[in-house]
């Protein structure tokens, strides 16, 4: 089930389940129980070494895209030496990257700022020599990290010249996208060239059962051959049984009640949702710990099927309600 399968028109090769490692590069995150799965193990060859074990069984449950950024910590220089350590021939994996953030929180789960954004171009090419360093050599995707209008990312002739001769070496360039207007923001992407070329040949965007809106508009880039990327599948945690918002409770008897008809967890179901939809080259798990990994992987198993689409259509909430309630998830 975890065959490889072409990652758009980029010519990578992508298997359906990914793993992410925004939650394993650094002490503080947003995800519900973070701090509960690092359980104060800060250590920074202890969070190495946890990382390490999380990726062994991912590569042994068949995963084969690893997504990292410069802002997660020491997540790059984690997947760098283990994809050393272990002797991972170049070909077995497809390894992307992002730019556009920089990591501020000095190892520590409370900061004024986590991470600080600047889609400039002095960033970029400090950022790549940064990823350059500790990927040696694997990364095939390098992405710009949430890019957003106001960013000015898509209009900065500089920017997108430096990212063209990127794509130039061979390396696939990609954007990743957040907030409400994600759509909007995919499609300014895809009419993005430089001397007549399209630049952006992959996006990942959030697709979940509770923020689905962006799907008209990854299916039109993936028509246009984009390779698509999802990621925040189970809502940053609240797609689980671990949210413990008292609103959301039928809610999630619900999404109970059709794991149960189709004999899978609530985590599983839910990133099976988007396994299901036919643009989705990737879905990223963003498992923290070895148990959530095994968990997600049985995701490719479900047997997802048009009664549980229609029991958890109503699920979905308004963009604007979903991105606010996100904006307010607290680092741990
Ligand atoms: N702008 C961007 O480019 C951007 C933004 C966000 C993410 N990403 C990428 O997407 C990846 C995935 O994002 P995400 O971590 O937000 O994904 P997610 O799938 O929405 O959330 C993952 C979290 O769900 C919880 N979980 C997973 N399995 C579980 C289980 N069996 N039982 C209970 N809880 C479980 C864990 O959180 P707790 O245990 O902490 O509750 C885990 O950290 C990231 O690693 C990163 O690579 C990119």
């Amino acid at each position: 089930m975890m065959r490889l399968r072409p990652f758009g028109a980029t010519g990578l090769w992508v298997t359906p389940l990914g793993l992410g490692l925004a939650a394993l590069g650094r002490p503080g995150y947003i995800n519900l129980g973070h701090a509960a799965d690092l359980n104060g193990e800060y250590d920074i060859a202890a969070m190495r070494d946890h990382t390490h074990r999380v990726l062994d069984e991912a590569r042994r449950l068949g995963v084969r895209y690893f997504d990292a950024a410069r802002s997660y910590g020491r997540a790059e220089e984690f997947l760098g030496s283990w994809l050393a350590e272990r002797e991972i021939p170049l070909s077995e994996v497809t390894v992307g990257s992002k730019w556009g953030y920089t990591y501020t929180a000095d190892w520590q789960v409370e900061a004024d700022k986590h991470e600080v954004k600047d889609h400039s171009l002095p960033v970029l090419q400090r950022q790549w020599q940064e990823t350059q360093a500790n990927l040696n050599g694997y990364l095939g995707l390098y992405q710009v990290h949430s890019a957003t209008l106001d960013s000015g990312v898509l209009d900065n002739q500089a920017v997108l010249s430096e990212l063209a001769r990127l794509k130039g070496e061979g390396i696939v360039i990609g954007l990743t996208l957040s907030g409400a207007n994600q759509a909007e923001v995919l499609r300014r992407g895809l009419d993005v060239q430089v001397d007549g070329r399209r630049i952006f040949d992959a996006v990942q965007a959030t697709w979940n059962l509770l923020e689905p809106s962006v799907g008209p508009a990854l299916s039109e880039a993936r028509l246009a051959g984009m390779g698509i990327i999802i990621k925040e599948a189970l809502a940053n945690g609240r797609l689980t049984p671990r949210n413990p918002d008292p609103a959301f409770a039928g809610q999630l008897n619900r999404l109970q009640q059709e794991a149960d008809r189709l004999s899978t967890t609530v985590d599983a179901l839910a990133l099976a949702a988007a396994l299901a939809q036919p643009w989705a080259d990737v879905v990223l798990s963003g498992a923290a710990v070895v148990e959530q990994v095994r968990s997600n992987a049985a995701a490719v198993e479900v047997q997802w099927d048009d009664e549980a689409a229609a029991q958890l259509a109503g699920l979905a909430e308004t963009p604007t309600e979903y991105w606010t309630k996100r904006s307010q998830l607290a680092w741990n």
